[in-house]
């Protein structure tokens, strides 16, 4: 080969290299490498075009399309981007609004919701302050956003000045961000649908790449206003369009829970005219006051949620069924099936979710099956198509054994007493399949939250033996990394800062990292809250100890039997408790701290008996919390105040707290208490 076909050969191969990894990104939503290698390899290319100007000719790097990014500023959002919930059915509604109702115990009071269309796009928020758009962010991860101020600029429909009166000092106007059906068919660029596409377009370094998409939006929500004046969402969205900004004209005031199907419906069937996707609709409370009193969980608010559209459906043949280890140990059947676009993605696997399922439906490896896929939901199997069954077919028999050759058990449940739908390896760090499932927990954006070391890459470095446990991770060796392929200097310097800051962490985050069955986000900031600190928590491990404080826990709001059987199993065993000591020899983490916590009930712990007219025992415990206070589960020294609600209170409770000079509240004083 002479020299000039070496270079477009290399040329050639990293262009293959590169579109390969925007299908991850772009298509599958799956990258494999991190944002800074994905931007070194687009510099080489570049570099190689630069000095060889012959390469420009054949016109390849076309398909390079839109580079990820992470070199926009990140900015704290003045009110975290929550997620919705989901809803898929009529069931499901009537429980949102069940729920609704209870937490505010309405009864048989009406309760009015507005239904929005779900844009499937890009979420933004817009920050106007007297009248002047200031800041632009994207939602990041909800806490944290990207400045993408520039970019969305270029939005003409998106007012850089607000037009009309009582526009508020500041003013937040969470949008989402598409492009239009028609203009995603005629861009030049592929991407598997218009979100992705907008996605690219909106994480463009140089806004005018983004002005060369025609990027839409709709305003549906706001973040902070100051000063507050809208007492409805109806209302709001009005008064923004009055000011200039695209409001969607299928909103409806939902007056009567029998219109929820109704409007569901209409909109689903001229879903397909619209000029943009839509995966849903969300119903929202429409009287703000009330939103403000359902409050939020931790990732959404219950005062809305999208109802999904049924999901799109497919038929393909299960060409295989293999099984999949969890974290947990717990034994996932995977249908392998022929690939085949469903929802503008295209499917080559399917959960069987257990064994169960498998023999309920009685699905087969040579099956054709309907498949379906909804949101971002891993696609399920519907139906089989029995009569297009091979008579030479067998039944699927489910493997007894994990894949590490270890025994699997159903365990039982202690409330049911019936046995767990799912099967479980019975080993835990011993099962090279967990562990690594486990090292993927630990790595992740809720936990360690390490840029660079994704699923992919833990996969391939255990596969090379570069890393076996948690604490490896603080000792890889870069020497072998900078030889693997997709590994140059950038991505490796990258990774060493990552890991670097990984090693200051908050408490409740560690504990969450630990991966204790049981024990998700919620309950390791309970937890947290608790031990206070990491050595308080590492009592845990001495055997004298670890009775009388796991029992102790059982006081705490949140936490139950399950949770307490799980601690127990995790400090009994010698494995966890070696990678506990190691990591926290390594990292810094810092003790718990009450955040927001400033209020009526700040250091004081409260218990509630009997129930109360205005409102639940749910709402009851938001607003303790809200306002700095902690709630307990039992009568203890520890209690500061006992609210009796006049409904069914209970009579040793109260006792208790007489006899040990707990302060009691009646109803009466608990609403003077709250300015009610
Ligand atoms: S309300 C607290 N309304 O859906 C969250 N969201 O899954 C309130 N979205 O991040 C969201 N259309 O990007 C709301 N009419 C609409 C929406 C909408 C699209 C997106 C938004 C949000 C995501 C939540």
């Amino acid at each position: 080969m002479d020299d000039k076909s070496k270079i477009v050969s290399k040329y050639k191969k990293k262009i293959e290299l590169l579109k390969r990894h925007n299908k991850f990104y772009f298509s599958d939503d799956n990258p494999e490498i991190s944002d800074s290698e994905y931007d070194d390899l687009k510099k080489e290319i570049f570099k190689l075009e630069k000095q060889h100007s012959f390469l420009k000719k054949l016109n390849l790097s076309k398909i390079v399309g839109a580079p990820p990014t992470n070199k926009f500023k990140k900015i704290k959002h003045l009110k975290p981007m929550l997620s919705l919930s989901n809803a898929f059915n009529k069931k499901d509604m009537n429980d949102f609004v069940d729920k609704i109702k209870n937490f505010l115990n309405f009864k048989d009071r009406n309760i009015e919701l507005i239904a929005e269309p779900k844009i499937d796009g890009i979420s933004a928020t817009l920050i106007y302050q007297n009248g002047l758009l200031v800041k632009g962010l994207s939602r990041g991860d909800g806490e944290i956003g990207e400045d993408i101020l520039e970019n969305l600029k270029t939005i003409k429909k998106i007012p850089q000045k607000l037009k009309g009166n009582d526009i508020p000092k500041i003013l937040e106007v969470r949008s989402e961000i598409y492009i239009g059906k028609k203009d995603f068919n005629n861009l030049k660029i592929s991407f598997a649908n218009p979100r992705n596409a907008a996605g690219g377009s909106l994480r463009q370094k140089n806004p005018k790449e983004t002005s060369k998409i025609p990027l839409k939006y709709f305003a549906y929500g706001f973040g902070l206003i100051e000063p507050m004046k809208f007492k409805k969402q109806s209302e709001f969205l009005k008064k923004i369009s009055n000011w200039g900004f695209s409001i969607n004209p299928l909103s409806k005031q939902i007056r009567h829970l029998d219109e929820i199907e109704k409007q569901h419906t209409y909109v689903d069937t001229i879903r397909s005219s619209l000029d943009y996707d839509i995966d849903g609709l969300v119903y929202k409370v429409n009287d703000i006051e009330l939103q403000l009193r359902l409050g939020n969980t931790s990732n959404s608010p219950r005062w809305a949620v999208a109802y999904k559209f049924s999901a799109e459906k497919a038929l393909t043949k299960v060409k295989d069924i293999i099984i999949q280890v969890g974290r947990t140990g717990a034994i996932t059947p995977v249908a392998k099936v022929d690939p085949v676009t469903v929802g503008g993605v295209v499917v080559s696997n399917a959960t069987l979710h257990n064994e169960d399922e498998i023999r309920r439906k009685d699905i087969r490896i040579g099956d054709i099956i309907q498949i379906q896929r909804a949101g971002d939901v891993i696609p399920q199997v519907v139906s089989v198509d029995i009569t297009k069954r091979e008579k030479s077919s067998k039944k699927f028999e489910f493997p007894k054994k994990c894949l590490c050759g270890s025994p699997t058990i159903k365990e039982l449940s202690k409330s049911t007493q019936k046995e767990d739908a799912v099967r479980r390896c019975v080993k835990d760090y011993e099962c090279d399949y967990i562990a690594k499932e486990k090292l993927k927990h630990i790595v992740s954006k809720d936990s360690l939250n390490i840029d660079g070391l994704g699923k992919k890459v833990i996969d391939k470095f255990w596969d090379l033996k570069l890393i076996n446990r948690p604490h490896d991770i603080y000792d890889l060796n870069f020497n072998k990394i900078k030889k693997l392929e997709g590994w140059g200097e950038l991505s490796i310097n990258n990774l060493k800062k990552a890991i670097e800051k990984s090693k200051f962490i908050e408490f409740e985050r560690f504990i969450f990292c630990l991966g204790i069955r049981h024990i998700g986000q919620e309950n390791a900031k309970i937890l947290a809250s608790f031990f206070k600190s990491i050595n308080n928590f590492l009592d845990l491990k001495k055997n004298t100890n670890r009775q009388k404080v796991l029992s102790s826990l059982i006081e705490l709001d949140g936490i139950g039997e399950t949770q307490i059987v799980s601690l127990n199993n995790f400090f009994s065993n010698q494995t966890n408790i070696e990678i506990t000591e190691k990591l926290c020899q390594i990292l810094t983490i810092k003790d718990f701290k009450t955040k927001n916590r400033e209020g009526k009930f700040s250091n004081k712990t409260i218990m509630f008996t009997g129930g109360f007219e205005k409102m639940s025992r749910s709402e009851a415990k938001s607003i303790v919390e809200n306002n700095g206070g902690k709630v307990l589960g039992s009568v203890s020294k520890k209690l500061n105040i006992l609210v009796v609600g006049n409904s069914k209170p209970t009579k040793k409770k109260i006792d208790s707290a007489k006899k040990l000079n707990v302060k009691i509240l009646k109803e009466i004083d608990w609403y003077k208490t709250l300015n009610l």
